[in-house]
């Protein structure tokens, strides 16, 4: 039977337009999506929005608009932004889908049924633009820990879950699932920060909040957002609905990627919410880092706005969503923070795709065109201590780049991997120097093998590339009529069909002035200021 692969990004809040670095997170889970796929899975790819809330109705209040009117323009726009990006997702779940808020409604149900959720008095912090809850000892210098900002004290007639029943079977788990929550730094920012301390159960409704999910059987409480929004992971799969087929196929999750402000929900109250209803949990939660802007995670700072072009509704059209996912996926190790800036991101397009990849590609292309008519030549003896070389090495990519993703999802290291291809291929060209060989009629044979030898790099690379890369992949891919591109086809060389003719390929990726773009990038900003 296929193995099945079920991975989500958060479901992102469209108070404001997506930022590169919602694109981070949602790049990542499409590239580990894809690659999954390439390994043979039955891949299951769910993002989505979380539209309810306070700061929702607020901003659609400031836009004039309806609740809805404005949702379903900024959904309109984040959905044209993972059309520009590639994003291959498989479902797109809105928390104002109908389905979606009866199924929350039935999980509050039976969570109450069950005697997990009671009814009492809220008193205490609450941070308005975080809609989060925080106990005094959370509070840092009295305001909220996550954003700095105040915080209000807050009284109300409320449900509350019982979180503080499942302190030891928290600690349970993240000791017996070691792999459950990811770098293992997070754990330990769990255990001391909020478990050892002691959990308290949690208010998860509000009578002062409309935008929301009514309780059904007491309407005039609303449900905790988080609730509604940490629900998202099963009820888009049917969990609740009349059909579950995908619920009982893809749950439990494989992975739930997320950023590392949000680790305390996945990691505390998700894991609660589903030991309540008895449902299993996801395998791995991974909290990675922020892509930072001028050392700062939100990219609407003013100092950064001026210099810097983080739009990528500029960046992608301008440079290709391949250069855009490229920066994305390759700067940050993964787990840790990185800086994201424009001429980092210039330098890495020339550097790697346009130097190293596009340059590979392009040489190989036209020695094939100028020394065999584009037709793919056999290969003779590859016993040459460099080929040997050549060929360990591919191969030791390959491997190295499923171990990055499976065992760790390191999306960068595994393109390192790649890209690691593609060097070796390019200091091949330097040492077996086919120009020369083309001049000498005796070493047609080595000709030959030189050259099929780059192809099967290039193929092996591409195919590899094809789950982080997409578009320029697939050009490679159709001109060298790769028909299937399975991990299982790239242990070996000499896939490719003897005989068949390679297809012209334009340039992939032009070298770019990086001054004269970062001047240009300059002036588009200062317009939209
Ligand atoms: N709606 C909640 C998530 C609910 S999931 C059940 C939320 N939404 S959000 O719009 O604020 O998105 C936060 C997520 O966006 C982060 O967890 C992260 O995945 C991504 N990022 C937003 N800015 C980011 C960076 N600057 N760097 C990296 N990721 C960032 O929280």
């Amino acid at each position: 039977m296929t193995e099945k692969f079920y991975i989500t990004t958060p479901i992102y809040y469209p108070s404001r337009k997506f930022t590169l670095g919602n694109c981070y997170t949602t790049v990542i889970c499409d590239s580990i999506a894809r690659f999954n796929k390439i390994l043979g899975k039955d891949v299951f790819f769910m993002t989505g929005t979380d539209e309810h809330g306070q700061k929702i109705a607020q901003s659609a209040k400031a836009a004039s608009k309806s609740e809805m009117e404005y949702l379903d323009e900024m959904i309109a726009d984040a959905k044209e932004l993972w059309k520009m990006l590639k994003i291959d997702y498989d479902k797109f779940i809105r928390t104002t889908d109908d389905y979606h808020v009866k199924a929350v409604q039935k999980i509050f149900r039976e969570l109450y049924d069950k005697g997990y959720i009671y009814k009492s008095t809220y008193k205490g912090k609450y941070c308005v633009p975080c809609e989060s809850f925080w106990t005094e000892s959370q509070l840092v210098d009295g305001k909220c820990p996550d954003c700095h900002r105040d915080v209000i004290d807050q009284e109300e007639e409320a449900y509350f879950f019982k979180l503080s029943a499942f302190g030891d079977r928290l600690l349970e788990l993240y000791k017996n699932e070691p792999d459950f929550l990811k770098p293992q730094s997070r754990v330990n920012e769990m255990v001391t920060n909020f478990i050892k301390p002691g959990l308290s159960d949690l208010c998860v409704t509000r009578t002062s909040v409309k935008w929301g999910v009514p309780v059904d059987f007491d309407p005039k409480h609303t449900i905790y957002v988080w609730i509604d929004a940490l629900s998202n992971y099963i009820t888009g799969l049917g969990y609740g609905s009349d059909d579950d087929s995908n619920f009982k196929k893809y749950w439990p999750a494989d992975v739930h990627i997320i950023g590392k402000e949000i680790v305390r929900f996945h990691a505390i109250i998700w894991p609660a919410i589903l030991m309540a209803l008895d449902i299993p949990l996801p395998k791995r939660v991974f909290g990675h880092g922020w892509l930072l802007f001028g050392g700062d995670k939100l990219s609407k700072s003013k100092s950064v706005a001026s210099t810097e072009c983080v739009d990528p509704r500029i960046l992608v059209p301008r440079y290709s969503s391949d250069a855009v996912r490229y920066i994305l996926l390759r700067e940050i190790p993964f787990g840790s923070d990185g800086n994201y800036s424009t001429e980092l991101f210039l330098n890495y397009v020339n550097s790697d795709l346009a130097n190293n990849y596009g340059n590979l590609v392009s040489r190989t292309f036209s020695m094939l065109k100028k020394y065999r008519e584009s037709v793919i030549p056999n290969h003779y003896n590859s016993e040459e201590e460099i080929d040997v070389d050549l060929i360990n090495s591919v191969k030791k990519a390959v491997i190295d780049c499923k171990e990055y993703i499976e065992t760790n999802f390191d999306v960068s290291k595994a393109l390192a991997s790649v890209f690691e291809i593609f060097s070796k291929a390019n200091k091949y060209i330097e040492v077996t120097e086919p120009y020369r060989l083309a001049k000498d009629e005796t070493k047609s044979n080595r000709l030959d093998t030189v050259l099929r030898n780059l192809l099967e790099c290039i193929r092996i690379g591409t195919v590899l590339l094809s789950a982080f890369l997409p578009d320029c992949s697939k050009k490679v891919i159709d001109s060298l009529h790769i028909e299937k591109s399975l991990y299982e086809d790239l242990n070996e060389f000499y896939k490719l069909k003897t005989g068949e003719k390679v297809e012209e390929l334009g340039i992939l990726f032009p070298r770019l002035d990086v001054e004269k773009e970062l001047q240009e990038l300059a002036e588009i900003n200062s317009e939209k200021l």
